[in-house]
């Protein structure tokens, strides 16, 4: 496995630096303490001005921590938005914040491009549960049925998958194949969450979110009762029990979306921790209240390992080109039903 160099001495907080991170820093001064300011500025002015130079592009996934989520990405947003961005980019070099599946998708829909992630450690619990060979088995034992693969999943997956979905588009994708049934991995929750709003029936694995997974119905009543009127929004990869007590259901995006419609006076996202704090960043009227499920794989991107990625182009995600291209087909796929 990767080891990434931590930086022997930190960067200077010069008076340069604090004036080209200014406009970032009172965007930030809601979440971030003044003490840390010091620490994460010198980064983000690097990280800027290198990126420029390199012609990079910096897609940042909405769970990545406020210092990056606000102070360096040329876009954030949901795995349907990265997956967007990087087919359309005419940047040189894609650097991924977030975790190695969504740098995977960025080098399938970009296989020409210099793809980098600044830790390749960084998994997902549910891209771990399943295999290539797991679908070829599954497509044995149900012959013709069409398999839809959350990108949630590493190449070798979707090489074997005719149609790709994120949370945004689940069930769009699935009714798009017009069939009575499909095979749909590998979240078997986000699968019994697609299962209630179609006919389709769905053929489920049983990976899980190791972060979703660990909210419980109780905890969300135990709010409710807390905060009374809270407006409770949660993502799709968590238990049918928890959606059964909230108010909306949606992707990363979705839900930054929905708060902005609705703008509710108290909300809590039921999902990963740092949303909280990057959509507060946006609504100081709210008042948010932040349960702390953190995801560790999001959390290994750090300023540090994204500077030291553009300096060393490191590291690079590299695709057997034989799967990739096979990945590509039920990816584009996907982007052809769309939404967001
Ligand atoms: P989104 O596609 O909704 O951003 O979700 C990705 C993810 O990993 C959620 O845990
Ligand atoms: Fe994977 Fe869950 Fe982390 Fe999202 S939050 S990257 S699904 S482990």
């Amino acid at each position: 496995m990767v080891t990434v160099p931590v930086e022997a001495s930190p960067l200077e907080y010069t008076p340069a630096v604090e004036r080209s991170t200014a406009v970032a820093y009172n965007r930030l001064k809601t979440v971030i303490p003044d003490i840390e300011w010091p620490v994460h500025a010198p980064y983000i002015a690097a990280i800027n001005e290198l990126k420029r130079e390199l012609n990079a592009i910096l897609l940042v996934h909405n769970y990545q921590t406020p210092e990056i989520f606000h102070g360096v990405a040329d876009f954030a947003g949901d795995s349907l938005g990265l997956a967007q961005q990087a087919a359309k980019t005419d940047a040189d070099i894609i650097l991924l914040c977030g975790v190695r599946f969504m740098a995977e998708t960025a080098k399938i829909l970009s296989y020409e491009k210099t793809v980098l992630i600044p830790d390749l450690d960084a998994g997902c619990s549910l891209a771990a549960s399943i295999t290539g060979e797991d679908v070829r088995q599954l497509k044995k034992r149900h012959p013709g049925v069409p398999v839809v693969t959350y990108v949630n999943t590493y190449a070798d997956v979707r090489a074997e998958t005719d149609i790709c979905c994120t949370s945004a588009n689940a069930v769009q994708v699935v009714e798009s194949l017009g069939v009575n049934r499909v095979i749909f991995l590998p979240d078997g929750y986000l699968g019994r969450y697609v299962e209630a709003q179609t006919d389709v029936e769905l053929i489920l694995w049983d990976g899980t979110c190791e972060v979703h997974e660990r909210f419980s119905a109780e905890e969300i009543r135990d709010y409710r009762k807390a905060y009374p009127g809270i407006h409770v929004i949660a993502h799709p990869e968590c238990s049918p029990d928890v959606l059964a007590e909230v108010d909306f259901v949606g992707s990363t995006s979705g839900m930054i979306k929905h708060v902005g419609e609705s703008q509710p006076e108290k909300v809590i996202m039921i999902t990963e921790c740092s949303m909280s704090d990057n959509v507060a960043v946006e609504y100081p009227e709210i008042e948010f209240v932040r349960p702390c499920n953190l995801c560790p794989h999001m959390k290994r991107i750090t300023l540090p390992k994204i500077l030291h990625s553009l300096q060393n182009l490191e590291y690079e995600i590299k695709l057997d080109q034989n799967i990739a291209e096979r990945a590509t087909v039920s990816l584009q796929r996907m982007l052809e039903v769309g939404s967001n």
